[in-house]
């Protein structure tokens, strides 16, 4: 029997690369240019990754003392390009890697981020995907007329409407909806499209979409939800879902609460895929690895690692004793990462002071060592059933996703456990994912009216 086959994504800022990526001695610092993001798209495809992917916020980070300063002083999450300008750029160069990017349901309208993203799937070829997130910190909800972000409860309600009508929106018009024939003169057929007349609690769209229906029926949804309403939200409208662990235990039981989740929402649980984040600093073997990995630490200052962790669970840290313990915070931003420090900083028994360098130097999920130690790990989450691939984050750019390629890539593929060439063409073909049918909203949708109904017989 044929191994179970690993998906690589590459987790690329639009921008500086972590918190002391920018400052290692081999990083490139061309993250200005289209010729940064052109070369890094083609490395990534000559080493078959499933897609590239650019985070993004919509704000320079707030972080200690309510200031911008630490976000400007450090380069610690700004500044951010966009991220539909740069997946086009990296489109343009390849013809085979996926192209994704981080838009906000708080913040962009759904019938923008259903042209944008259609019209990237288009421009690409079935190559986008769109993660969906509904943004962390109250700096975001600032530059769009709120003073604090809306609550959880409130953000992923306004997800689920935006998601309705967007999918309805790419949804709008047939596969066969284009004729264009030049003889007749008839270009299109007006009967196979329809409006969507939506009128919600958050938005009012009358419809159809300015794109027609892409390759992939919709871009790769992806989202990275870890509270129980995100992941709820997940299970019912992903097909990836991106995550972040501590311990490989923690990732088991991630894994098997999604595809539970998926399941009771009449999914394939096959078809939604789980990729952990991990950060690979590839050495000769696992003292040269830890040597690369501990000349970090000596970059890192401890508050541009406190802003960083700041701004992660929006809540301004300064506020607390450095030298303390960090106190158990109620309202985090992104709950994944805070659970990922508590655990580590109470193991450790680590002050916030101490908390901030290791959480400047860290990026989610070390996997250090040699290239077959890497491929172990790596092979250790598939077969424990925590991960169906990885979301590869580098430390530096370009130069850590070039070891990854160079060496740890030829060491999977020899296992037989990563593609040697791509399999399709379209990014849903290379994850394994069905095209959606026209109307699959309706699935997604009427399983979270279903769950509606059923929290409120509940009640
Ligand atoms: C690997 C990874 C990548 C993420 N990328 C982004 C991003 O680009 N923009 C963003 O606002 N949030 C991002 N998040 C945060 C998630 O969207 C989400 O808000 C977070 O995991 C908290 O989950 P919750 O929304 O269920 O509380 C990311 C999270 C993870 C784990």
């Amino acid at each position: 029997m044929s191994k179970k086959q690993m998906h690589l994504a590459a987790f690329m800022n639009a921008g500086p690369q972590g918190t002391v990526g920018w400052r290692h001695p081999d990083a490139g610092d061309g993250f200005l240019t289209a010729a940064h993001y052109t070369h890094i798209a083609k490395v990534l495809e000559d080493a078959c990754f499933d897609m590239a992917f650019v985070p993004d916020a919509l704000a320079v980070p707030r972080s200690l003392g309510d200031s911008f300063d630490p976000a400007i002083r450090y380069g610690s999450g700004s500044p951010r390009l966009d991220p539909m300008t740069v997946l086009s750029v990296m489109s343009a160069v390849t013809t085979h890697l996926g192209v994704a990017g981080t838009m906000s349901t708080g913040y962009n309208e759904p019938y923008n981020v259903a042209r944008q993203f259609g019209t990237l799937d288009h421009l690409s070829g079935g190559r986008a995907g769109w993660n969906i997130v509904t943004s962390f910190q109250d700096a975001e909800a600032q530059n769009f007329n709120q003073e604090k972000l809306p609550g959880r409860e409130e953000r992923y309600a306004r997800a689920e409407e935006h998601l309705e009508v967007t999918t309805r929106l790419w949804d709008s018009w047939g596969d066969d909806t284009l004729v264009r024939d030049k003889e007749s003169g008839v270009f299109g057929r007006p009967e196979t499209v329809e409006a969507i007349d939506h009128k919600g609690e958050y938005f009012q769209v009358q419809g159809p979409l300015g794109v027609p229906r892409t390759p992939q029926g919709y871009p790769v949804l992806i989202q990275a939800g870890a509270s129980p309403s995100g992941r709820d939200f997940a299970s019912r409208w992903a097909d990836v879902v991106f995550c972040s662990h501590e311990s490989l235990e923690s990732g088991i039981a991630f894994y098997a609460d999604m595809k539970k989740r998926a399941a009771e929402h009449g999914r394939d649980p096959e078809q939604l895929l789980i990729l952990p984040a991990a950060t690979t600093v590839v050495g000769k073997d696992v003292r040269d690895a830890m040597a690369k990995h501990e000349s970090f630490f000596e970059l890192v200052d401890p508050m541009a690692g406190l802003s960083r962790l700041a701004y992660h669970v929006n809540v301004d840290l300064t506020q607390y004793d450095l030298d303390g313990p960090l106190p158990s915070l109620e309202v985090v931003g992104v709950e994944g990462h805070y659970r990922e420090v508590v655990e580590f900083a109470e193991r450790e028994k680590l002050s916030v002071r101490e908390i901030g360098r290791w959480y400047g130097a860290r990026t989610e999920g070390n996997m250090i060592g040699s290239a077959s130690d890497i491929a172990d790990t790596m092979e250790q989450w598939m077969a424990a059933g925590a991960a169906d691939g990885f979301m590869i984050q580098a430390s530096h750019v370009p130069a850590a996703f070039e070891d990854f390629a160079n060496e740890v890539v030829p060491e999977l593929q020899r296992r037989g456990i990563f593609r040697t060439a791509y399999e399709g063409t379209t990014l849903r073909e290379n994850l394994g994912l069905n095209r959606p049918e026209r109307g699959e909203w309706r699935n997604r949708a009427a399983s979270a009216l279903t769950a509606k109904a059923a929290a409120k017989d509940g009640e």
